[in-house]
């Protein structure tokens, strides 16, 4: 399986700390928050990666990463996003990096206490379609942030993306696996009403198809780009408990 990390965008919910740098270059606890993204990945497995990255600070994740030898990766390739068009739109760039390969794709602000590893083992198992990774909420306001699965017979069967009314009580977090049908289905999308390519577009076609499966997280979820607020409570949860622990 190949690794996608999405580290771009403009970061405009943590300004001004991202006027200076990228948003996944700010800390959490004692490392750039990208790295973090990319242990999860290496701790299940993935050791081929394309980092998706835009804006004026690219240049730093080469510094920071170089050949990804050293965080545990075989082969690190980067991308570079011309403008802010949206999560879908970013996974896109990585299309003939992935080849026919499934692809787990990642949200580079996106922090998990427990590594997912069973979870990129039951999509190895069969990877067809498409899998993806819910939280349970801990406030049901949070869920009006996220995109939100309305659940039936233990299957999803629909996601809408920032509801006004969330449909359960699980987010969608910035993980999911894909077959590479993903990418004809990116190059069908319309623009959303924020004007980018949404993933929750891509996520609904799998579910139309019949073609979605997902894994519940154990432990604490956080998406520390989310907002000023989130930030520090994930850098205070990763401070005291670490994070991509095993669990026992
Ligand atoms: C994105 C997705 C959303 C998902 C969230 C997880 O939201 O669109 O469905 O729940 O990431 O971090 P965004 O951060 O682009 O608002």
């Amino acid at each position: 399986m190949k690794g996608v990390i999405l580290a771009g965008g403009t970061g405009s919910r943590l300004r001004p700390l991202t006027e200076i740098t990228n948003k996944h270059l700010l800390p959490i606890y004692d490392r750039p928050m990208i790295s973090w993204a990319i242990e999860t990945l290496v701790s299940a497995g993935i050791d081929e990666l394309m980092l998706v990255t835009g804006g004026t600070h690219a240049g730093e994740f080469l510094r920071l990463l170089g050949n990804g030898h050293s965080a545990g990766l075989e082969r690190l390739l980067y991308a570079y996003q011309d403008k802010p068009g949206g999560i879908a739109e970013a996974l896109g760039l990585a299309e003939r990096f992935v080849g026919n390969d499934p692809v787990l794709v990642m949200l580079a602000d996106n922090i998990v206490e427990y590594t997912i590893k069973s979870a990129v083992d039951n999509f190895n198992a069969n990877p067809t379609g498409a899998r993806i990774i819910l939280t349970e909420a801990d406030n049901p306001d949070h869920l009006k942030n996220l995109g939100v699965p309305e659940l039936k017979d233990g299957k999803v069967v629909h996601i809408i993306e920032k509801p006004e009314i969330p449909p359960s009580n699980y987010g969608v977090t910035g993980i999911y696996m894909y077959d590479a049908s993903v990418f004809d289905i990116i190059k069908t999308l319309e623009p959303s009403g924020r004007g980018e390519l949404e993933i929750t577009d891509v996520n609904n076609h799998f579910i139309d198809q019949n073609m979605m499966a997902y894994d519940i997280l154990e432990g604490f979820w956080g998406d520390a780009g989310e907002s000023i607020d989130a930030y520090w409570k994930v850098n205070d949860f990763v401070r005291e408990n670490g994070a991509n622990k095993i669990k026992h």
